[in-house]
C-alpha cells in the first residue's frame, strides 16, 4: 500500500497534460486542452484536460480523473503500476511497499504486515487494507487446500478446467469443517483486530458461536478494479443448496458495483474492442480457458446502472449474454432498462441469447471459441431488442395496440440520455406504431430532439444547492476549507448525499495540511474514486471547467456560504415554528426573533 502523502506529492510533481499528451494529441482551448475522447468514439472533442486543476473530464461519456486514473483507464494499469509509472517519470522512489496483489497472480504475495494494528474505523484506508489483506490470506489458504483435496480437484476436472486455468483465476477450495480459518490464519491474524475475519465475511460470529462461512466449496476470489481481493463466490461440489454462496457486502465488496474478472480482463477487453457479460463465474472461467478472455460476470445479482457505466468506460461495445430461457429474457430486459440512461452515442450495447439449455460454459466447451464468437453476429442491438420485446406485448394490427406500444415506450425513451440514440428510437417507434415523429413528440410530451447536438457551453448554471456550490469551490481551491464554518455542515435531508460528500471532502482536505493545494484535489479525486460520492464529486468538478480565469473565487465562496447560512436559518425557523408558541422557551422565542430579523 502506498501512502496518501506519497500520492499527493507525486500528483504535485507530474503534469497531467504531459501524461495524456503522450497518448492523445491535445489541442489548446483557452486555459484548458481538448481532444476527442480516448474512452469513447466521437467526432467532435468533448474531452477536456485542466492543467491548472490537474484533472480530465469528458462531457460525452463522463470519464473523469487524475493522472493516475488516466493511466489506469487508458493503459489498463493497476493502481500500483500507474503510480510506479508516474513516479519513475518524475524521479520519485516509492517507499518500501507492503502487501498488495500482483495482477496476474492474485493472492500470491505474502501479506506480511508485522506491526500490530490498532482498532481501525470502518471506512479508513487502514481498515479496508486489513480487510483485503484478510481476503488475500484466505485465498492463499484456499489455494493450498485445493492442492490437497482430490475431491475438489476431481470436481474441477469434471468441469473441464485445467490446473493452469484454476491457478490463473486463483481458484481454491474451502475445506469441510466448521472451524478451519481461525487456526489456519493464526499467523496472519497475530496483532490484528479480533473480529477481522468476521468483518471480512469469512467467519460468521453469532449467538456466541463462530464458524467458517465457506465450507466444502470451490472458491472463486473476486477482485476490484485496484486488483485487491474483496470477496468470494463459493460453489458447492455437485448437488446442494445454495449452489453458490457469495461474500456478504462489506465496505470493500459491493455487488452492484463489481464485476467478476473485469480487473484481469481489462487488456483483453481493450484489444477485442468489446466485453461480454455473462451470468456465472464458471462461464467466465470456461470462456477464458477457451481463449475468450474478455468476459465478465455479475455476482449473482441483476445488472445495475453502475455495472453498465463501468463497462462503457472500458469499451465501446458491451454484449450481454443470457440463456435462451424465460429467466434469461427477463434478466436481459433488466439489463436493457439499466443501460438506457448510461449509453452514449458511439457506444453499442447488444443482447445475445444462447440456444435453450446452453450456457456460455457448456457452449464453448462443446463448440469452441470460433463458434461462440460467431454467435455475436446474431446479437440484438439494444434498439432492436427494445422494440422486439415491446411489440411482442401488444397486437400491432390494432390501433389500440399501436397506441399502447407508444405509451409503453414512453418511460423507456425518456431514460435515454444519448441524443442520437434517442432520436433513432423515436424514429423507429414512429415506423412501428404508425404515428409521425411530431405526433409522438406531442403525444408522449417528450422533449423535442434537435438534429444537431449543442455542445456544452461555458455558461454558468446556478449550482443546485449550497453544498454543491461549496464542493465546487473546494475542488477549485481547497484552501477555502479552512475558512468554512463547520457548524453549518449539519444534516439536510433534501441534499443528504451532497452534505455527506462535502463533509468527507472537507475531512480529506483537513487531513493533508502540509501538501500544496495543487496536489490536494487530484489526490482527493483519486481517493474518492471508489466512494459512493465519486460521481457527484466528479460532476461538480467538471462544472468548474466553465469557470474562467477571471472568476472571483472569494466571491463564489462568500456566495455559497451566504446561501448555506440562509438555508440553515430558514430550516431552524421552520423547526421552531413547528412548535406551538406556548411550547417555546424564552430563549427559543428570542432566537426566533433574531432569526426573523437577520
Ligand atoms: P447459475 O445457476 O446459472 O449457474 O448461476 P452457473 O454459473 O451455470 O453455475 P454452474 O455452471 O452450475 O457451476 C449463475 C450465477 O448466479 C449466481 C452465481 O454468481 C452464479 O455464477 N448464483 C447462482 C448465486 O449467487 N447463488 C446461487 O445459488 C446460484
Ligand atoms: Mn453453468
Amino acid at each position: 500500500m502506498i501512502s496518501q502523502s506519497f500520492i499527493q506529492e507525486l500528483l504535485d510533481r507530474v503534469d497531467i497534460a504531459d501524461v495524456i499528451e503522450r497518448n492523445v494529441p491535445l489541442r489548446k482551448a483557452g486555459a484548458n486542452y481538448t481532444a476527442c475522447c480516448p474512452f469513447h468514439s466521437e467526432k467532435t472533442p468533448s474531452f477536456t484536460v485542466s492543467p491548472s486543476k490537474q484533472f480530465y473530464h469528458c462531457f460525452g461519456c463522463g470519464a473523469h480523473g487524475s493522472a493516475i486514473s488516466f493511466l489506469m483507464e487508458y493503459a489498463g494499469m493497476n493502481f500500483v503500476e500507474a503510480v510506479t509509472d508516474l513516479a519513475s517519470r518524475v524521479g520519485m522512489r516509492i517507499p518500501a511497499q507492503k502487501s498488495g496483489i500482483h495482477p496476474e497472480n492474485p493472492g500470491s504475495e505474502s501479506g506480511s504486515r508485522q506491526e500490530s494494528a490498532p482498532a481501525q474505523q470502518p471506512g479508513t484506508e487502514a481498515f479496508t487494507r486489513d480487510l483485503s489483506d484478510a481476503m488475500s490470506a484466505a485465498t492463499r489458504f484456499y489455494r493450498e487446500q485445493l492442492k490437497h483435496s482430490q475431491n475438489a480437484i476431481g470436481y474441477l476436472k469434471t468441469r473441464g478446467l485445467t490446473g493452469e486455468t484454476a491457478a490463473r483465476f486463483a481458484i481454491g477450495y474451502a475445506p469441510a469443517g466448521w472451524q478451519n480459518l481461525d487456526a489456519a490464519l493464526a499467523g496472519f491474524l497475530a496483532g490484528k483486530r479480533a473480529d477481522l475475519l468476521a468483518e471480512a465475511g469469512l467467519v460468521i460470529a453469532e449467538d456466541g458461536k463462530r464458524y467458517d462461512r465457506f465450507r466444502d466449496r470451490i472458491m472463486f476470489p473476486i477482485l476490484d478494479l485496484k486488483g485487491r481481493i474483496v470477496g468470494f463466490g463459493g460453489r458447492i461440489l455437485d448437488q446442494g443448496e445454495p449452489k453458490y454462496l457469495n461474500s456478504p457486502e462489506t465496505p470493500l465488496f459491493q455487488k452492484g458495483h463489481l464485476l467478476y474478472n473485469l480487473y484481469s480482463a481489462r487488456r483483453a477487453i481493450r484489444q477485442a474492442g468489446k466485453v461480454i457479460v455473462v451470468e456465472g463465474y464458471m462461464d467466465v472461467v470456461a470462456l477464458s480457458q477457451h481463449g475468450v478472455d474478455y468476459a465478465v460476470a455479475t455476482l449473482g445479482t441483476a445488472t445495475t446502472p453502475h455495472h453498465v457505466q463501468k463497462l462503457l468506460r472500458h469499451t465501446d461495445n458491451v454484449v450481454f449474454c443470457f440463456d435462451g430461457d424465460n429467466a434469461g429474457r427477463k434478466a436481459a430486459w433488466r439489463a436493457l432498462e439499466d443501460s438506457l440512461a448510461q449509453v452514449v452515442d458511439g457506444k453499442n450495447i447488444s443482447f445475445l441469447f444462447l440456444p435453450e439449455g446452453e450456457d456460455p460454459d457448456s457452449y464453448v466447451r462443446r463448440h469452441g471459441k470460433e463458434a461462440f464468437e460467431r454467435l455475436f453476429e446474431h446479437a440484438l442491438p439494444l434498439s432492436v431488442f427494445l422494440f422486439k420485446e415491446l411489440s411482442a406485448r401488444v397486437d400491432l394490427r390494432t390501433s389500440e395496440g399501436c397506441a399502447k406500444l407508444a405509451q409503453d415506450a414512453k418511460p423507456l425513451l425518456a431514460k435515454v440520455a444519448a441524443p442520437g440514440l434517442a432520436l433513432l428510437l423515436l424514429k423507429r417507434l414512429a415506423e412501428i406504431s404508425g404515428f409521425t415523429r411530431n405526433e409522438l413528440e406531442e403525444l408522449l410530451k417528450i422533449r423535442r430532439f434537435s438534429s444537431t447536438r449543442t455542445p456544452e457551453k461555458a455558461s454558468r448554471p446556478q449550482p443546485a444547492s449550497p453544498y454543491r456550490w461549496l464542493i465546487q469551490v473546494l475542488l477549485y481551491d481547497p484552501g477555502y476549507a479552512a475558512k468554512l464554518d463547520r457548524d453549518l455542515l449539519t444534516e439536510d435531508t433534501e441534499y443528504s448525499e451532497e452534505i455527506v460528500a462535502l463533509t468527507e471532502l472537507v475531512e480529506f482536505i483537513d487531513n493533508c495540511p502540509h501538501i500544496s493545494v495543487n496536489a490536494v484535489v487530484p489526490a482527493a479525486i483519486t481517493y474518492f474514486q471508489d466512494s459512493p460520492h465519486c460521481k457527484l464529486l466528479q460532476k461538480a468538478q467538471s462544472e468548474t471547467l466553465a469557470w474562467d480565469a477571471n472568476i472571483d473565487v472569494e466571491a463564489e465562496f462568500a456566495g455559497a456560504m451566504a446561501q448555506l447560512r440562509n438555508r440553515k436559518r430558514k430550516q431552524r425557523m421552520t423547526k421552531l415554528h413547528s412548535k406551538s408558541l406556548s411550547m417555546l422557551t424564552h430563549e427559543e422565542k428570542q432566537e426566533l426573533q433574531r432569526l426573523a430579523l437577520s
